[in-house]
């Protein structure tokens, strides 16, 4: 109840963007679809349309497809609980790919660029051999990374820049507290914080201590051995993707005029105000003008991306359920196609 009262904005563009695809007489396409909510089982590997751009889209040939937790969230019906969707849906916000066709009215990308996006769902879906995206959603894939590495980026390392940069102000010298900092969105905010020139302390299990440590994290806590309340006092910002008691016991090491910006939670205004400290729910937005910086950090070495394990698109059932054990290190991505050479 909490994550739905929460995410509602970032719930609400994917419930919103779930469209019908039941056009018998167009090309096809390998996905992975759903033809009603429910568990793991119901992701279906199927031909569908392919996607036609409008004016203002471009189309992408999907190299790569980025699992995140929110993927089976949306499959549940958890954003759709009037059961507005037309189905079949498909899945997925994350890609990374080439430009195949473009609308009349692009102007920022052509025929043949990488280019990596948070596909905000409203016209496509990431497992898919092709999906369609509007400029404001895509930007130039990295050099450095392949096309699995950039599938991974865009939608939590958006959302570690608007939480820590354009929400929490972040500067050089601050501290910030990082929960969960060994998974998609930490692992990307406690490089983006270091990159800016802060301390960092974040949290994690045993076995990725070491990962936090690579990461930049300059105090790692390890959240079954540890009260991190009792090792993180008077820190600026905390980023909580973990709620409930984390979220409880964060109010506590915020000095006087911080600020707690929460993925998972609204933080309660009685204990704001008992505290003297702000607190905010993001709802991650696509942006280009960010993925691109965010591209430039990753192209001069500042952000490394972390890929654990990879799936072909056919498994995408496997990826939601290792996803969703709410474990992940660094990210799980989607095999749509070769990368090209
Ligand atoms: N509101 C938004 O716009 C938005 C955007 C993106 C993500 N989110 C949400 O943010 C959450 C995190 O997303 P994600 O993609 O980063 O997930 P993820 O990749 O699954 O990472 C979760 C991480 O949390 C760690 N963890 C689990 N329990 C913990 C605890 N008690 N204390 C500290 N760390 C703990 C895990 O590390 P160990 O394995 O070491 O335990 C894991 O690395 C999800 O609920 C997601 O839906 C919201």
């Amino acid at each position: 109840m909490q994550i739905l009262r929460l995410i509602v904005h970032y719930g609400s563009i994917a419930a919103l963007a779930a469209t019908s695809l039941g056009h018998a007489d167009k090309p096809t396409m390998k996905a992975v679809v759903i033809h009603e909510y429910g568990g793991p089982e119901v992701l279906k590997y199927e031909d569908v349309p392919q996607p036609e751009p409008k004016q203002d889209q471009l189309r992408i040939h999907v190299i790569a497809a980025g699992v995140n937790p929110v993927d089976g969230m949306i499959r549940s019906g958890m954003f759709d609980k009037e059961g507005r969707r037309a189905f079949p849906v498909i899945l997925g916000g994350d890609i990374s790919g080439v430009v195949e066709k473009v609308g009349s009215n692009i102007t920022k990308f052509k025929f043949g660029d990488p280019v990596f996006a948070y596909v905000s769902l409203d016209n496509s879906g990431g497992y898919a051999q092709y999906a369609v995206v509007t400029e404001r959603e895509a930007a130039p894939k990295p050099k450095s990374l392949t096309y699995v590495e950039a599938a991974a980026v865009p939608i939590v390392a958006l959302t570690a820049w608007q939480a820590l940069i354009d929400t929490a102000k972040l500067k050089a010298g601050q501290t910030v507290l990082i929960h969960g900092g060994s998974g998609g969105v930490g692992s990307f905010a406690i490089q983006i914080a270091k990159a800016h020139g802060a301390k960092v302390i974040a949290t994690a299990s045993t076995a990725n201590q070491e990962l936090l440590k690579q990461l930049g994290a300059d105090v790692a806590i390890d959240y079954t051995k540890q009260n991190f309340e009792n090792v993180a006092k008077d820190v600026d910002v905390v980023l909580d993707s973990i709620g409930k008691d984390t979220l409880a016991r964060s109010y506590g090491v915020v000095k006087k005029g911080g600020i707690i910006v929460s993925l998972v939670a609204r933080p309660d205004p009685a204990e704001l105000e008992k505290h003297g400290i702000r607190g905010e729910a993001l709802s991650v937005d696509p942006n280009s003008d960010e993925l691109s910086e965010i591209g430039k950090l990753i192209d001069e070495k500042k952000i490394n991306v972390i890929v654990s394990q990879t799936f072909p698109l056919s498994e995408a059932r496997k990826a939601q359920e290792q996803v969703a054990t709410g474990h992940t290190r660094g990210k799980i991505v989607l095999k749509v196609a070769d990368e090209p050479k």
